[in-house]
């Protein structure tokens, strides 16, 4: 079957009513590996796999990268082509955002420490479109990476405390062979630059077999991803914390993630690895 592109929440209505149970992947497009995994968790466990493409304005603060986010929809569609998806909605902004509207969503508690310190504003902006994709698409299962783990737990806040009936199911980070999570922001990288991105998840994965060792002692984790990951570049932060609250660790624990944020060139790259639980177990 043929790939159906909708462009307006008229015709994603129309699709949507002649349609069993539907698995949802929310992208901004420049579609790579770690989205089409996602993709293909929606194609074997849903009747239907939807993808929206929007780049949301609303998620990028002052001076960040919406104007030079990579957008190719041509590109974007000829990558789904072979992965069975049914639907793609590519909205305009005035679609998502009708004028007047002035609707957005509490991203909770979770939004407050890390990526939501560093980009005020952000999560507000994701869980106000998450909510409408979800609204407008009403799919029984959306995906999402354990790649923007924060993110990922911001949304599972935001479907508990909402009562959505919507799941929000969280699939493992996609790397490329030497460790490097797989982003649409890799692109910003140069040939040295890529190169050093690697002690990214080099220090993570330090500390994860420090972690299937024994070693329980946030602050020596910490360390220990601390002392790779700056071989990269400038790091903005590397946190120990609870994935289910995102709070700090200060004491040894049965699980925990290793959150890390750095700059690398003009890319500014987030990576994560979850120890002691698997992120099918967060929900
Ligand atoms: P985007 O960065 O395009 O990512 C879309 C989805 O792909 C997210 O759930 C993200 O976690 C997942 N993803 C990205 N890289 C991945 C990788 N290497 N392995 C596995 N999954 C990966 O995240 C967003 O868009 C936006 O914030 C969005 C949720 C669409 C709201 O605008």
């Amino acid at each position: 079957m043929a790939l159906r592109v909708l462009r307006t929440v008229a015709e994603l209505h129309a699709w949507r009513a002649s349609q069993g149970r539907v698995g949802l992947v929310p992208t901004m497009g420049a579609l790579h590996d770690g989205h089409r995994s996602l993709v293909a968790r929606a194609v074997g466990e849903q009747e239907t796999a939807l993808v929206s493409i929007f780049v949301n304005p609303a998620q990028f603060g002052p001076g960040e990268d919406h104007a030079a986010y990579p957008r190719n929809l041509t590109e974007d569609l000829r990558r789904l082509a072979d992965t069975g998806v049914a639907a793609v909605f590519a909205p305009s902004a005035s679609e998502i955002y009708p004028p007047g509207d002035a609707t957005t969503t509490d991203p909770g508690p979770l939004a407050a420490r890390l990526e939501g310190a560093l980009r005020p504003g952000h999560f507000r902006g994701v869980a106000t479109v998450v909510l409408k994709l979800v609204t407008l698409a009403t799919p029984d299962v959306a995906y999402f990476g354990q790649k923007d783990f924060q993110q990922l737990r911001v949304i599972q806040d935001v479907r508990r405390r909402l009562g959505l009936r919507t799941r929000i199911v969280g699939c493992a980070t996609v790397r490329e062979a030497d460790g490097l999570a797989l982003s649409s922001r890799n692109a910003y990288l140069t040939p040295s630059e890529r190169g050093r991105a690697v002690s990214l998840s080099a220090g993570l994965f330090l500390a994860q077999e420090a972690w299937l060792n024994g070693m329980r002692e946030p602050s020596h984790l910490r360390a220990l991803v601390e002392g790779s990951a700056k071989d990269a570049g400038p790091l903005d932060y590397v946190s120990v914390a609870d994935p289910l609250t995102l709070d700090e660790l200060d004491h040894p624990a049965e699980c925990a993630v290793i959150l890390l944020a750095a700059r690398v060139g003009r890319a500014r790259l987030i990576d994560n690895v979850l120890l002691g639980m698997k992120v099918a177990e967060l929900g």
